[in-house]
């Protein structure tokens, strides 16, 4: 599997230098996607073009071959085999870039060439829609941004250490400009993805943000060295083969949206909850690294707690506080499992009005993990049909860090059940 590193920003927000230092000491391909926007540019201006009309760029697009290749002191970027990683970067191929980038023939382009890059390589990539459109699948995605004016600083260090001659208000300017044109444009403009993480550089010196970044990236890592080492005990590997079997001979169930399970992260599985059958039921059909709570009681249970411990069950003691139930599931969540709990609290009929319990909510914001919402639908009623609908995981990131009031865990449990009723209620076709 390759690792593929995403980070997008604004100009100037040290995406370049940053991404390079981390690339380094990672061993990865650093690839400046805004380099290849630039290669074009310079070339539109070369020919006399009006570099923000489609109608002059978009033909000459035939006659351009930009190639990257890594080197130990940055990536060298040649434009039809010449080696131009200096000429693009003045004030004039900054600005052709910004222009050239928002005709939609020339990202398409380059769309390529650098997926193709990400998919053979361990990557990281710098842009302004990596994690958005380039790689919506990047296992780790950073969206730097900083004070223009501090970008515009920097910038102009840059500039001048490379023998530019300009001055302060030209560079803040030229930001602004190129800001307001990649932000605004229609062809994917600048955007944090919702899965990015935002990073702020304003006031941080470069050290700094590269600590900050790498201890992101090293955590994330370390989460997916766990998940795809993850060796399940056989017994379970034996009883979910058996159970699947065992639940598509008798109740022919279909699952509806399986693309939607995270492969490269661990998540907490919420469903309705009415039969005994649910849990076994799930885990037949998600990933091996997977987990459930269960009563303590059951553990109690000569053999039984032995089994159930097999097929990744763990004790919680219901009614009493809740504190290391937390503790257990965080520890499961850390070690690369993900986590069935069912949010109604316990096992109930259709159509019964649950308010829910938030603890689902409150160990997903703790353990900076999704919840991905399931509806079970059917009755385990032998050879009645059933369905597994898996929604769209849950995204809680605007909590993460911060101490949410009871009153936001009301609310996520809230949504959480409205959506997993919607999922449940989905209609069974044939
Ligand atoms: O990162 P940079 O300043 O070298 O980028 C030059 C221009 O290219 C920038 O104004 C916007 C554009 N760009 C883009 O539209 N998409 C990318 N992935 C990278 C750069």
């Amino acid at each position: 599997m390759n690792i593929n590193i995403a980070i997008d920003g604004p100009s100037g927000a040290g995406k370049s230098t940053i991404s390079q230092k981390l690339a380094q000491r990672l061993g990865y391909i650093y690839i400046d996607t805004g380099a290849m926007y630039r290669a074009v540019g310079l070339y539109a201006l070369n020919q006399g073009r009006d570099t923000k009309r489609a109608d002059e760029v978009v033909p000459l697009l035939p006659a351009i071959t930009v190639e990257i290749s890594p080197a130990t002191d940055g990536q060298q970027v040649f434009l039809n085999g010449e080696n131009v990683t200096d000429k693009i970067r003045t004030p004039e191929a900054s600005i052709a870039a910004s222009d050239v980038s928002a005709i939609p023939e020339v990202r398409a382009k380059l769309l390529s060439l650098q997926r193709e890059t990400a998919a053979k390589n361990n990557v990281i990539m710098d842009g302004r829609d990596i994690g958005t459109q380039i790689l919506p699948n990047a296992q780790v995605k950073i969206f730097l941004t900083a004070d223009v004016e501090d970008r515009a600083r920097r910038r102009l260090e840059q500039l001048t250490l490379q023998g530019v001659n300009t001055t302060f208000d030209d560079v803040l300017k030229d930001m602004q400009y190129r800001d307001k044109q990649d932000s605004s444009r229609e062809a994917a403009p600048l955007a944090c993805a919702p899965d990015a993480l935002a990073v702020d550089t304003t006031g941080n010196t470069f050290e700094q943000s590269v600590e900050q970044i790498y201890a992101v990236i090293a955590e994330k890592l370390d989460n997916l060295q766990k998940i795809h080492n993850y060796k399940p005990h056989w017994f379970f590997k034996f009883a979910k083969g058996l159970l699947k079997g065992f639940f598509k001979l008798v109740f022919r169930y279909k699952v509806i949206g399986a693309e939607n399970i995270p492969q490269d992260e661990v998540v907490i599985v919420c469903a309705n909850h009415n039969s005994l059958l649910d849990p076994p039921f799930l885990g037949a059909n998600l990933p091996d690294n997977i987990g459930v709570m269960a009563k303590e009681e059951l553990f109690r249970i000569w053999g039984f707690g032995k089994l159930i411990r097999k097929l990744g069950a763990f004790p919680i003691r219901r009614g009493q506080h809740d504190i290391a139930a937390v503790r257990t599931a965080l520890q499961v969540l850390k070690a690369g499992k993900s986590l069935i709990i069912f949010p109604e609290g316990g096992r109930f009929k259709s159509g019964t009005e649950v308010k829910g319990k938030n603890g689902a909510a409150m160990i997903a914001v703790r353990a900076r993990v999704k919840i991905l919402p399931m509806g079970i639908i059917g009755t385990f009623k032998p050879f009645r049909k059933m369905r597994l609908n898996v929604g769209k995981p849950i995204d809680l990131s605007e909590y993460y860090g911060k101490k949410p009031e009871t009153s936001d865990y009301n609310e996520i449990t809230a949504n959480l059940l409205r959506v997993i009723g919607e999922l449940k209620e989905l209609r069974i076709e044939n």
